[in-house]
């Protein structure tokens, strides 16, 4: 995880980097440093916490006029290798302070490099695998004959998944950078120059990007970007136009970028159903999915393969795709996949869900089936990501616009529609499913955003009505069929935004084990909606009534038996069972919102974690 930034130009450079640190804080905010050369010496400041920690000690720093040297890195970190700390906090020097070092990613070999370089004598300060990198550079200089040379000789000795940001004491004109299977992108501006692991956040600041391959070394300087191969060969790209995404950091007058997001959401599912399904009567217009009719008559199954949300947005898919197309379906966290011996062939096709395009987890399981002859068909909210990459051919852009909150709201929705869009396409396409069903379920989709918007009017209700419960110490959720995922997706999200303890349960399981937790400490949240599982989920919510448990349900308008059983009643707009997750998750993700805010946690940043996963 972890973001980097670099400039080298005539701005200012403090600023410049604390502006792009604050773009990418999202893939990390452990702690925050910047290496900047001043007057003939190279300076590192860091500090442990957020940005705004990294800001205020900057204040009480001055720079001489004089000594204005306008190229730098600057690094925000999620911490894999050694706690968070100043210490551990990035950028680092080598012994004698003449090359810093910043770095995303992991050194898989660090404890053999480290071991080799003590053995010659060298001291390690801190207890992360970026200070090898630097060190090693240091060693590989003394018999090198070039910076670049350093650079490569270094990259050949790494095992491991990094970009590499590194500034010289002697060239304070310059960065060197590379990367290996972690993001790294060339802002081309005029009279400057930027790296950054994102486009995004180049955006903010030059229309054209260079996106680096593995083992690609950029040296950029303030008029020019060279690029060379691992052998020092120079090496040609061509630029590409950035497309822009503005004010990303604008939080539209909500007081968090998760409440902005959540309110986004009818918005979203609107302009995906402006480009894909126009009306109802027609075929989605996937015009740029190039899957051959024939290959999806003759799939043998589909492999969904996504982690933590992106992976209950696969189990909602699972159920409609299995419900419209008749192909089994399967749906594995990827880290999961990686360890196991799932069969797939040629006849496979394998969805890989990914809201950032470049969680390390999904990109490792999707290359793995890959290799085992299955197609891979991807649903990322990053055109310039790597999943996109892998999936050129076979993509889904659930284009949900920029989400800053680590938690997904937004992108969960947009998965979800995507998905959806793509069951009836396959269905569609291999003539599977009832014309009349596909129909009805298509204007069921295009009648989404007016019903969202509605349920997004209840936000002030859904507030009073929640936050007697954040006291509790534990949450239960409870769903059947395509609640289930639902059920997962609110406890994941509880979870991780007001540090609560949740669990999601298929409802049919709580006797089975899980009812044995439940006393008047332990709310139940049950997913009651009208259709093929109601009533089982009101014996199973009757179960846990009759053990003292405080009782919620999310029920639509007018479900008076739901309204007798139950403490509380979330109520959602009516909507047909199989499209009912696009309403059920609403009220759920203002549960957790409306919780987390109460007990004043740190809503859009929550401890630990990090918007893009990108170590395994
Ligand atoms: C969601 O709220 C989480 N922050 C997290 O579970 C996320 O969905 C997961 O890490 C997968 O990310 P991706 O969609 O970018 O691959």
């Amino acid at each position: 995880m972890c973001g980097i930034i670099g400039y080298v130009g005539d701005k200012e450079i403090v600023p410049v980097l604390l502006k792009g640190l604050h773009c990418l804080e999202y893939r990390g905010y452990d702690s925050a440093g910047i290496a900047i050369h001043e007057g003939y010496n190279l300076n590192i400041i860091k500090s442990i916490g957020k940005i705004s920690k990294l800001e205020e000690v900057l204040k009480g720093k001055k720079r001489k006029e004089s000594d204005r040297n306008n190229c730098g890195i600057g690094h925000t970190r999620w911490a894999t290798h050694g706690e968070p700390s100043d210490i551990n906090a990035h950028p680092h020097f080598d012994t004698d302070e003449k090359i810093a070092v910043v770095h995303n990613g992991i050194i898989r070999n660090y404890q053999e490099v480290k071991e080799k370089l003590i053995s010659l004598g060298i001291k390690f300060k801190t207890q992360t695998d970026t200070e090898v990198i630097v060190q090693l550079i240091s060693q590989n200089m003394k018999d090198s004959r070039s910076v670049l040379k350093a650079i490569s000789k270094t990259i050949t000795e790494l095992d491991g998944s990094y970009a590499i940001a590194v500034l010289f004491k002697n060239e304070p004109d310059k960065i060197y950078a590379v990367r290996k299977e972690a993001p790294l992108v060339i802002g081309i501006g005029i009279g400057e120059n930027y790296i950054a692991s994102d486009s995004t956040t180049l955006s903010q600041f030059v229309d054209k990007v260079i996106r680096l391959k593995d083992n690609e070394i950029t040296i950029i300087s303030k008029n020019g970007v060279e690029l060379y191969n691992l052998q020092e060969e120079k090496i040609k790209k061509e630029s590409q136009i950035v497309a822009k995404t503005k004010d990303i950091l604008d939080k539209k007058g909500f007081k968090h970028y998760l409440a902005k997001e959540i309110n986004e959401q009818a918005e979203v599912v609107s302009n995906l159903l402006k480009d894909f399904l126009p009306n109802s009567k027609d075929p989605i217009q996937f015009n740029y999915l190039k899957l051959d009719p024939s290959f999806l008559k003759n799939l043998d199954r589909i492999l969904i393969l996504a982690c933590g949300t992106a992976y209950h947005a696969g189990l909602v898919a699972k159920h409609v795709l299995e419900t419209l197309t008749s192909i089994p379906t399967e749906v594995q966290f990827a880290s999961e996949y990686l360890s196991s011996n799932a069969v797939l062939t040629n006849k496979s096709l394998v969805i890989g869900i990914s809201q950032s395009g470049e969680t390390a987890d999904t990109l490792a399981a999707v290359k793995k089936a890959v290799s085992k002859g299955a197609k891979l068909l991807g649903v990322t909210n990053r055109a310039d990501s790597e999943i996109a990459n892998l999936a050129k051919d076979h993509l889904i852009l659930s284009k949900a616009g920029v989400e800053v909150s680590v938690a997904a709201t937004k992108t969960f929705m947009a998965q979800l529609l995507s998905l959806y869009l793509l069951a009836i396409y396959i269905a569609e396409s291999t003539n599977q499913a009832n014309k009349t069903t596909l129909t009805n379920l298509k204007q069921a989709l295009r009648e989404l955003p007016q019903l969202i918007d509605q349920t997004l009017l209840r936000a002030e209700s859904y507030q009073e009505q929640i936050v007697q419960y954040a006291d509790k110490p534990d949450f239960v959720f409870i769903g059947r069929g395509i609640g289930y995922p639902i059920a997962l997706e609110a406890a994941l999200k509880l979870k991780e935004l007001s540090y609560i303890h949740a669990s999601g349960y298929a409802s049919g399981e709580m006797k089975h084990g899980p009812i044995a937790v439940l006393d008047p400490n332990v709310p139940v949240v049950s997913i009651c909606i009208p259709g093929e599982n109601y009533d089982r989920v009101i014996q199973n919510s009757l179960e846990a009534k009759s053990r003292s448990a405080p009782m919620i349900a999310v029920a639509v308008d007018g479900d008076k038996k739901a309204d007798s059983i139950f403490n509380t009643v979330l109520h959602i707009p009516q909507i047909a069972e199989i499209v009912s997750p696009f309403l059920t998750v609403i009220p759920l993700q203002f549960l957790s919102y409306y919780i987390a805010e109460h007990l004043g946690r740190d809503v859009d940043q929550p401890r630990n974690l990090a918007k893009s996963v990108t170590v395994e």
